[in-house]
């Protein structure tokens, strides 16, 4: 559950942080793709204003990058409300309601329950005979967990968020309109095929989308003139050893480890991780989900199995078995 945060912050420069957040969106409708969530979320929000009541608490899930916190904040604005931001491993005591949100220990998610429920926290001060049980009554709130597992949340905690979305993969148009925004906030010049290119090696991910953007920037104002051509767009791509399908080296090895020295597999993911050298969570959360959106991989009940379309693209030949 170490994967699962409340509102996720993640752990970055503080450069890469400040840009990031300029590049975030800051309401709905400049929020691009993700077509459902918006739609649903813009009617939960607007009835929430109607009745003059807080919006349910919102669980968000979906692979890393796809834009959980930033819609957290969204809803935040939209509903002309404050956020506070945290995440799983930075919280400790049990005493803050922070912690009370990601504090995986049952008891504690049980102190939880009547906050989410009835906005008032139990609280034991002191300890033995003189121990003492206090009220106390929180102002309304919404929780929004962003996690990329659903899954890990226990049965009752997940009950208690009324709503439910989950954040898919973006599709190539979306994420090129997404690169051509981030570059009028930069003041990069970018051409449209350019856009096209780096949307289309970006695995459906905003994230890897808007880095790789500032890196093809640095190549164009030290190769160029400092506007994103296709060439340069290409270029630099192929310098960052990102190849046409957006896969990258660790990528590749998966594919290579499952198709080379597990004959294409069934492996299982802890075997996998432990030879291509990554963490489960890591491959399982990062790696996988695009890989299985293009077809490359499948997970089956005994492990994961290397596709026709991943042998073509990394040159070996595929052996019907
Ligand atoms: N930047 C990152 N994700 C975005 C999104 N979904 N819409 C607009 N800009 C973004």
């Amino acid at each position: 559950m170490q994967d699962n945060k409340i509102m996720n912050l993640e752990v970055e420069g503080i450069e890469e942080e400040r840009i990031e957040t300029t590049l975030r969106p800051q309401f709905l409708n400049e929020y691009i793709g993700q077509t459902k969530v918006k739609e649903n979320m813009k009617i939960y929000i607007e009835a929430a204003k109607k009745i003059k009541e807080p919006l349910d608490h919102v669980l968000l899930y979906g692979p890393p990058g796809l834009g959980k916190t930033t819609l957290s904040t969204i809803i935040a604005n939209e509903m002309k409300s404050n956020i506070k931001i945290t995440s799983g491993p930075a919280i400790e005591k049990p005493g803050d309601l922070a912690a009370l949100l990601t504090n995986l220990h049952k008891n504690v998610e049980e102190i939880l329950y009547p906050a989410l429920e009835d906005f008032s926290l139990d609280i034991i001060i002191g300890k033995g005979p003189t121990a003492k049980s206090i009220r106390i009554d929180l102002p309304k709130f919404t929780l929004i967990g962003a996690t990329t597992k659903a899954g890990s949340l226990t049965t009752p905690l997940r009950d208690r968020f009324g709503i439910v979305e989950r954040l898919d993969l973006y599709e190539t148009k979306d994420l090129e309109k997404i690169v051509k925004r981030s570059s009028k906030i930069l003041n990069i010049n970018i051409d449209d095929d350019a856009a096209d290119e780096i949307a289309m090696r970006s695995r459906g991910t905003p994230r890897i989308e808007n880095r790789i953007l500032k890196r093809v920037r640095d190549y164009a104002l030290v190769l160029g003139d400092g506007d994103i051509t296709l060439k340069l767009a290409k270029t630099a791509l192929n310098k960052l050893e990102i190849d046409e399908l957006g896969l990258d080296d660790i990528d590749r090895k998966i594919l290579e480890t499952i198709i080379l020295k597990y004959n294409g597999g069934p492996v299982g993911l802890e075997t996998l991780a432990t030879t291509v050298g990554e963490e489960v969570e890591t491959i399982e959360d990062v790696y996988e989900p695009y890989l299985m959106q293009i077809g490359f991989i499948s997970r089956t009940p005994r492990g994961r199995v290397a596709l026709q379309p991943a042998y073509r693209h990394i040159g070996i030949e595929f052996k019907n078995k």
